[in-house]
């Protein structure tokens, strides 16, 4: 049915969260953790077409009624996806600007939402944050509508608190 057949609908994310501390243990590099972390999410969550990190970075072009910094894409799985993302603009930009997690249930319903990969209807972006300070997103696609429950959210924001605590940032 999926491309993964080991990857579920409803995954037990408390067992995830043992295999994932055990993927990542005796590892803390950002680069190598945030790749493993979304190819571990992409592989063992069904249903899904893209997952993978947005950094916060130096705004490319600044201007000075714009944000110093912008979102820049990172280790991710799926198709190629838009590199740079404003704060406030879309749905990542969002979850960056507000430091929470936004759950679209239909992207098409979300205004502002930007159109990487078509085949995406449904989207959960949760801020990475490491004691208070900002790094990035991490945001997950469906081509399901309605793929994300609250069920869904509560264990995807703790196998992203397992990567945090896991993972060097400075
Ligand atoms: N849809 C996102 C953009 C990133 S892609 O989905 C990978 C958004 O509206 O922020």
């Amino acid at each position: 049915m999926f491309s993964n057949p080991t990857a579920e609908l409803k995954p037990d994310y408390a067992s995830l969260g043992h295999q994932l501390a055990s993927v990542l243990e005796g590892e803390r590099d950002l680069t190598a953790n945030a790749a493993q972390f979304s190819a571990f999410i992409y592989e063992t969550v069904a249903d899904l077409n893209w997952a993978g990190f947005y950094l916060v970075k130096p705004a490319k072009n600044p201007k000075a009624d714009q944000a110093a910094q912008e979102l820049l894409v990172g280790p991710f799985q799926g198709k190629v996806a838009c590199a740079r993302i404003a704060f406030g603009r879309g749905v990542c930009g969002t979850a960056a600007a507000e430091r929470r997690t936004v759950l679209v249930p239909d992207v098409h319903a979300f205004p502002g939402h930007i159109a990487c990969d078509s085949a995406s209807n449904s989207e959960i972006v949760m801020p990475v944050i490491k004691d208070t300070q900002l790094f990035g997103v991490f945001d997950i696609d469906s081509p399901s509508l309605n793929r994300f429950s609250e069920e869904d959210q509560l264990g995807l924001e703790q196998l992203l608190a397992v990567f945090i605590a896991a993972t060097d940032f400075n």
